[in-house]
């Protein structure tokens, strides 16, 4: 029985297209079933939880340019939208309602990219001391816009589908970051078809990051070999937890971060007191506090305001329109008459339309003095050279603290009962509560 060849078995080369034919069509739904690619982390929690947020193509933000925005008479300001972002300068999450913590939002900004930064140049002779001084700095799309399309999933535990598993139940809430990324080479090619057989064939491959939502315990902190480290934040240090560990270096080398990139948690025991424009501790219910946000808990936009700056900002290619989420409200408004939230001192939200049976109360803090970010298209992570950063600083220089710098939007403060314990310091809000301004007054920035 030797030398068995082609030949022998008869095969021409339409029996040769044939076999190649029937080894194809076995092959696709093998492919189909078992896609070439490992399974991402979020469709192993796809089984056990649920992914928080309003989707894309329910956006209470589609139509936000619309002059259905604008006031009408006997009609108060509504809520119209709810953003949070998880993890500072990253793509937010839209909501239907959340909770109002002293802090701002429920897992508004309890992340934060941070690069390591030494003094340059260090002198030949200087101590070991002095040349190991380097200082954490938190970054931001200022000065790496592709922050902008690192996506940010917020993964809540379902008790419903747990049950119907039988699973140990769980109560832990998890954060996916997915950004952008492909391998070199016949690697590459895979994860851009695996990318399009899962996903559709618009689908570009992307790395996921896993993150646990919770404040680690102090074993996990020791296990995962996490260190609290300060980190400067505008002109302020925190302590906060490092988690540098979970980050894969493909996130450093699409960023484009050349210094060492830490991962920051902010520590619900050490959050900054707020003073400046924020009421005192015997007004607000308890000593205003912020985590990773820039200076106040929450930040507030009023559609018709910005419909009005946006139509005196000249428009470009790479300029269509000014999308609301480039200044990262936390609320955003519809229906106060253009900049009338310039003369809010403190507000009251209703229930409206919102199926909440709560109130929440806010002190409008004082007005937010834009830096360049909202020259950052949201989507894309591109930033545009001058608008409409050169706009804000012409149209809206408007508050005699901050005369060189544009401003939009308002800061707040949440209010709660004077006395309530520790644990009744919490609200909800939800998009479409009614608005009720409960005082007014002039505002003056002051800086920090
Ligand atoms: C807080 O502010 C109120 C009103 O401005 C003032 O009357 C009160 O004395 C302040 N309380 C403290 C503790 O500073």
């Amino acid at each position: 029985m030797a030398g068995l060849s082609l030949s022998d078995l008869n095969l021409d080369y339409n029996g040769i297209y044939v076999l190649f034919l029937t080894i194809v069509a076995f092959l696709i739904p093998v492919v189909l079933v078992f896609p070439p690619v490992p399974p991402q982390t979020s469709d192993a929690l796809l089984q056990t939880h649920s992914k928080a947020g309003v989707r894309r193509s329910k956006s209470n933000l589609r139509d936000q340019s619309s002059p259905a925005h604008l006031p009408r008479d006997g009609r108060p300001p509504t809520v119209q939208s709810l953003v949070i972002y998880p993890v500072k300068s990253c793509r937010g999450i839209e909501l239907e309602r959340s909770r109002v913590l002293p802090a701002g939002l429920e897992f508004d900004r309890v992340f934060m990219f941070a690069q390591l930064k030494s003094p340059f140049p260090v002198a030949v002779d200087a101590t070991d001391a002095e040349k190991d001084v380097h200082r954490w700095e938190f970054v931001t799309q200022r000065q790496f816009p592709r922050l902008a399309t690192v996506k940010v999933d917020l993964w809540l535990p379902d008790e419903v589908k747990q049950r119907k598993q039988s699973l140990e139940p769980t109560r832990e809430a998890f954060l996916i970051l997915r950004f952008p990324w492909r391998d070199l080479g016949w690697r590459g090619v895979l994860q851009v078809l695996g990318a399009k057989l899962t996903r559709g064939r618009a689908a570009q491959p992307e790395k996921e990051i896993l993150l646990p939502v919770d404040f680690p315990s102090r074993q996990e902190i020791e296990g995962k070999g996490y260190t609290y480290e300060d980190v400067r934040i505008w002109k302020e240090t925190m302590n906060a937890l490092n988690m540098e560990k979970e980050l894969p270096n493909e996130l450093r080398l699409y960023l484009g971060v050349s210094n060492k990139l830490g991962l920051f948690r902010v520590d619900p025991a050490q959050l900054r007191e707020v003073y400046r424009c924020a009421p005192n501790k015997t007004e607000a219910g308890c000593q205003p506090v912020t985590g990773f946000q820039d200076a106040y808990p929450l930040h507030i936009i009023n559609l018709p305001s910005l419909q009005d700056f946006s139509s005196q900002v000249p428009k470009d290619e790479d300029l269509q329109e000014l999308d609301v989420l480039r200044f990262r409200p936390n609320i955003i408004l519809s229906g106060a008459k253009a900049y009338d939230e310039e003369t809010w001192k403190q507000v009251r939200f209703k229930p409206g339309d919102s199926g909440l049976h709560n109130d929440a109360r806010f002190h409008v803090s004082c007005r937010t003095v834009r830096c360049k970010m909202p020259n950052v298209d949201q989507v894309d992570g591109v930033r545009h050279p001058v608008e409409p950063d050169k706009s804000l600083r012409a149209l809206r220089a408007v508050d005699e603290g901050a005369p060189l710098n544009g401003c939009l939007g308002m800061q707040l403060t949440p209010l709660f009962e004077a006395n309530a314990a520790a644990e009744d310091h919490t609200s909800w809000i939800g998009v479409g509560m009614a608005v009720e301004v409960e005082k007014r007054g002039k505002h003056v920035y002051i800086k920090q």
